[in-house]
């Protein structure tokens, strides 16, 4: 390799590593926001690894149902009357801009019952884990201050640096 195919893999190499891909995730994938079984709702939020950056995109006939953000409580119990936010366009785009627990629930009476609610934990890979709170106890969270989650990032970022530096060293001395 000549210096300028190693500078050009080297800023190749350090792209690779410091980039992490934003997912667009539509709910439900081809079924999109429906009344589709518990199951398959399960199944499709199962699949997931949702990280901070990642969006979700509810898609629906607005004239048919709804998108309500709601407690983890009312999530369980399908109780949309104290919605957190409520999303109505039928093309409901939410960036998930932080760790943590969000429940959805299709708020027209009996949809939530029938299966059409998910909810999406967000644990990021470059952030400590914070602890989610057992099946049923809401915790205040004003009791709970937020780590910072910037040093925790540049740390990580550093150690993916550093390893992609090494992994170019070792490719370097090989070429
Ligand atoms: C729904 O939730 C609201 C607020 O959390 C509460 O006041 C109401 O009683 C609940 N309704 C049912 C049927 O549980």
């Amino acid at each position: 390799m000549g210096v300028v195919e190693r500078v050009m893999f080297f800023i190749a190499l350090a792209v690779l590593c410091v980039a992490s891909t934003a997912e667009v995730y539509m709910v439900g994938d081809d079924h999109g926001w429906n009344i589709n079984s518990l199951a398959y709702y399960k199944e499709w939020y199962a699949s997931k690894a949702f990280k901070i950056g990642d969006s979700i995109v509810f898609e629906y006939a607005p004239e048919r149902h709804n998108v309500v953000q709601v407690t983890y409580e009312n999530y369980n119990k399908c109780n949309a009357s104290s919605p957190i936010k409520t999303f109505n366009s039928g093309k409901d785009t939410i960036p998930i801009k932080a760790n943590g627990h969000y429940f959805y629930i299709c708020g027209i009476p009996n949809h939530c019952g029938m299966g059409q609610k998910v909810n999406i934990r967000v644990v990021s890979r470059d952030s400590p884990v914070t602890p989610t709170p057992p099946s049923g106890i809401t915790v205040p969270s004003s009791s709970t201050p937020a780590p910072p989650p910037s040093t925790a990032v540049t740390f990580s970022k550093d150690l993916i640096g550093t390893f992609g530096f090494v992994v170019l060293a070792a490719v370097a001395a090989v070429a």
